[in-house]
């Protein structure tokens, strides 16, 4: 019997692919890092075939370190970066043009002019989203409007459009399938989250033609069976769903009012609201966790574009650390900032400021600022973002969070996660496997195909590492975040000429 899920970990930096077994233990992980493109400043982009490639190998990889074989994999989950745009030939196989980041500001003008025109509450009613060139919709029209001859093929149904997940399962499945899941599908602004479809009048506005889009299905289920030729026998595709909305299901925030907070290459607070889609007021996107057995499975999020970059910005452009990990003892070797504050808006700002040109910056540097002061500096520019977004989301959701769930690559930072508690003035809670995002899908795959039966099964498998208790004088806390907010002002419409 079919002992392990295969998660597959799409992120924005590399591809990873952990192996689970039933009790919801990390059997296995291997990882990759992949090139990151920047043509232009604002401008990022992948090579999807890259994205493929590294995919595979550390699937291959893991599989060989466990000792295993694709008989023994009930099932692949598959979680990514979302709105990544990738368009590709459906002959050939062959991407048009390479993929664009969610992090990418190239349309980001053309965003603006829909604005004056007046689209933006079309948009938002629709999508539940914000008119922003973070989602892929703008990303496609600009690789139809600039690529020699793709919109006349598109047209033709020659090409198709997919996120990362709808890639890996086309070419997983050698072309068979082009599927996607609600939750991808939310992040594409083409999707109407009421009547779960692919808009038309939205489509209409960006010349779009409809064959090029996937299919839409739910979160788990079988969406096709990877070709025998990469794992030696086939394994069912069983699950799917945007990396932060796995991250949710991976907390086991089932329940209306549960939030999470992911520290990836960004950081992404996405609050459970049930079955029923909130609007906010004040700068969320409402968006689709997850559809499971026939149910649809809302959310409000508030995404921060840059966290986890912000230590690689600090490891790899100014090489003030040799790694990761070492942030955490040098932003403890001094007492504060030293008044210093970074606002790392590398690609603008997203939640719940939402200005696209937005650019990093620091202030308050005196002559004692050192290195450290910037590092710690940096850090708590994730703690201070994360407090912005759960200030909102409290105000739109009327709950009050009595818990901070936290996960993701930096949320092992201690130093980071005490600066959490203290901004916020809310316990964080730390779970033992912080790898909540391929967990997250892992439990949609293994649903799927029978590996669990339930949602009380996976539940059971989640533990505590360490809660973080708010430790901050109110006074200090209040000054702070004032100062912060201060210094934000300073970051706004910096790449606007
Ligand atoms: O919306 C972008 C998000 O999905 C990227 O996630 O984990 O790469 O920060 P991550």
């Amino acid at each position: 019997m079919a002992e392990y899920i295969m998660a597959f970990d799409a992120g924005t930096t590399s591809n990873r692919c952990i192996i689970f077994n039933r009790s919801g233990e990390i059997c296995e992980v291997a990882q990759k890092e992949f090139t990151q493109h920047y043509p232009k400043p604002g401008w990022v982009e992948h090579n999807a075939d890259a994205i493929w490639s590294t995919q595979l190998s550390v699937a291959v990889e893991a599989m060989a370190k466990l000792g295993i074989s694709a008989l023994d994999i009930a099932g692949i989950g598959i979680t990514n970066q979302r709105e990544t745009t990738i368009v590709w030939d459906k002959e050939t196989g062959a991407p048009v043009y390479r993929a664009i980041v969610w992090q990418c500001r190239r349309t980001a003008d053309y965003c603006n002019e829909l604005k004056n025109s007046g689209y933006s509450d079309m948009i938002r009613e629709k999508t539940g989203l914000l008119l922003d060139a973070y989602f892929s919709g703008t990303k496609i029209k600009w690789i139809l409007d600039n690529v020699e001859g793709a919109r006349e093929k598109a047209k033709e149904g020659k090409l198709l459009f997919g996120t990362v997940d709808t890639w890996l399962i086309w070419k997983l499945t050698n072309g068979k399938v082009h599927v996607t899941d609600y939750s991808n599908a939310s992040r594409t602004m083409l999707f109407n989250i009421h009547t779960l479809e692919w808009d038309e009048e939205i489509l209409d506005l960006f010349d779009i033609p409809k064959s090029m889009l996937p299919k839409v299905e739910e979160s788990s289920c079988v969406y096709g069976e990877s070709d025998s030729s990469f794992f030696g026998h086939s394994i069912p595709i069983a699950g799917v769903a945007g990396d932060q909305q796995a991250a949710l299901f991976g907390q086991n925030c089932f329940e209306m009012g549960e939030a999470k907070s992911t520290y990836g290459t960004g950081c992404f607070l996405l609050m459970n609201t049930g079955e029923k889609p909130v609007k906010s007021d004040n700068g969320l996107v409402t968006t689709i966790a997850w559809g499971l057995n026939g149910k649809i499975n809302y959310a409000l999020e508030g995404s921060v574009f840059v966290a986890g970059a912000s230590i690689q910005w600090l490891r790899d452009e100014m090489r003030l650390i040799d790694s990761s990990v070492d942030s955490e003892y040098m932003a403890m070797k001094v007492e504060d900032t030293n008044g210093c504050y970074v606002v790392p808006a590398f690609t603008g700002l997203g939640a719940p400021y939402w200005d696209q040109y937005a650019r990093g910056t620091i202030v308050g540097i005196t002559r004692g600022v050192n290195k450290y002061h910037i590092i710690r500096a940096t850090l708590e520019s994730m703690a201070y973002q994360v407090r912005d977004v759960l200030d909102v989301m409290e105000k739109d959701s009327g709950i009050v969070l009595s818990i901070l769930n936290v996960d993701g690559g930096a949320s092992v930072n201690n130093f980071l996660m005490q600066a959490q508690a203290d901004l916020c003035n809310v316990p964080v809670q730390r779970p033992k496997c912080v790898e909540t995002t391929a967990l997250g899908v892992a439990y949609l795959a293994g649903l799927a195909v029978g590996f669990w039966n339930s949602l009380e099964d996976v539940r059971g498998s989640r533990d505590i590492d360490r809660v973080f208790k708010p430790n901050l004088c109110e006074e200090v806390r209040i000054e702070k975040i004032r100062l912060w907010k201060k210094a934000v002002k300073y970051a706004f419409g910096w790449a606007k000429e």
